[in-house]
């Protein structure tokens, strides 16, 4: 397949690049604060642009995983979430439509108030915050609008990535440098390595399946067991993490607690495994290996 990436230099984007590539497809990315050599810039809100980067790659999926995506950000900046995360990917989407490729939207476990987690697809949304409304109305507006869609709900997303945002970075980041980090001892998800997510992601296009894909690891823990297993797995002393209830991080976003995904549809449905923290953890370790040994061989 052609396929277009918006959100290109992103965690999940730079996955589905190399899951693209790996898989025989051709790819073209986009980013828009953090350049990349050989993506295109875009902004999802520049239709225009956007118009004219479809007609120039002739995609047959659009996979977007582009938008805000800091929870506490959007509460703060609700107009702007609104535009990045709802407005700007639909008319994307509707723009691919047009020109005959389907769209792949990227969703959130935070369209659930985490009251009775782990949710399955027919489970009724219940947002607490911005982030998960405006998440919520694109997924509400793309299946009334568009005809060839995939709407993947995932949660805790991990891995190697140019901009090293995540939370395992994050962790691996204070172990190594010795700074004291809080994490929730009361936030459940299952979390998933980025490569599985794209991979499932290219393999549901690749079958042009239509539909509502929740996307998680198989294995549901709460953040603090997460953060001691990536201690475990790289080598550190989990003793700099430091337990707290969610209510103490005084965050700007209301956070769903008992949250996860379950995932028995994708399952089925897909012949990627969805490795549980773990495996995942495992995997990335060993890919950070590989890279560095790479780069100390200067090939
Ligand atoms: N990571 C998770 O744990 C998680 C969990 C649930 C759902 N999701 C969803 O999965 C998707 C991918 O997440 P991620 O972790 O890969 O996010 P990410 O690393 O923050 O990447 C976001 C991407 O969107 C681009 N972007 C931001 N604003 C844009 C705009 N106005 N126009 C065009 N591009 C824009 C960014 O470009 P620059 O960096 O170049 O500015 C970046 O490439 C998101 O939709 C997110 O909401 C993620």
């Amino acid at each position: 397949m052609r396929a277009l990436v918006i959100g290109a230099s992103g965690m999940v984007g730079g996955a589905l690049m190399r899951a693209l590539s790996q898989r025989g497809h051709e790819a073209t990315g986009t980013y828009r604060n953090y350049p990349i050599e050989g993506y295109s810039l875009l902004d999802v809100n520049d239709g225009p642009s956007a118009e004219r980067l479809i007609l120039q790659t002739n995609p047959d999926w659009i996979f977007c995983p582009a938008g805000m995506t800091r929870a506490d950000l959007c509460e703060e900046k609700p107009y702007e979430a609104r535009r990045d995360i709802f407005e700007g990917p639909l008319n994307i989407g509707r723009l691919g439509k047009r020109f005959g490729a389907g769209f792949v939207f990227y969703s959130s476990s935070y369209v659930f108030d985490g009251q009775e987690g782990p949710y399955c697809e027919e489970d009724q949304p219940k947002p607490l915050n911005v982030y998960g409304q405006c998440k919520l109305a694109a997924e509400l507006a793309i299946q009334a609008q568009l005809d060839r869609w995939l709407i993947l709900r995932t949660i805790v997303v991990y891995g190697l990535e140019a901009q090293s945002k995540n939370f395992v970075c994050q962790v691996l980041r204070a172990a190594q440098s010795g700074t004291r980090m809080p994490v929730t001892i009361d936030q459940i998800s299952n979390p998933i390595y980025s490569e599985d997510l794209a991979s499932s992601s290219v393999e549901l296009a690749e079958q042009n399946k239509i539909g509502l894909y929740h996307v998680a690891g198989a294995v549901s823990l709460d953040r603090f067991n997460f953060g001691q297993l990536v201690c475990e797995v790289f080598g550190y002393s989990p003793a700099f993490l430091d337990p707290l209830p969610t209510s103490q991080l005084l965050q700007l976003a209301s956070r769903p607690l008992h949250s996860g995904l379950r995932i028995e549809k994708a399952q089925a449905e897909l012949k990627t495994p969805l490795r549980g923290a773990l495996a995942g953890l495992q995997a990335m370790k060993e890919e950070m290996l590989v890279k560095e040994s790479v780069k100390r061989r200067g090939i």
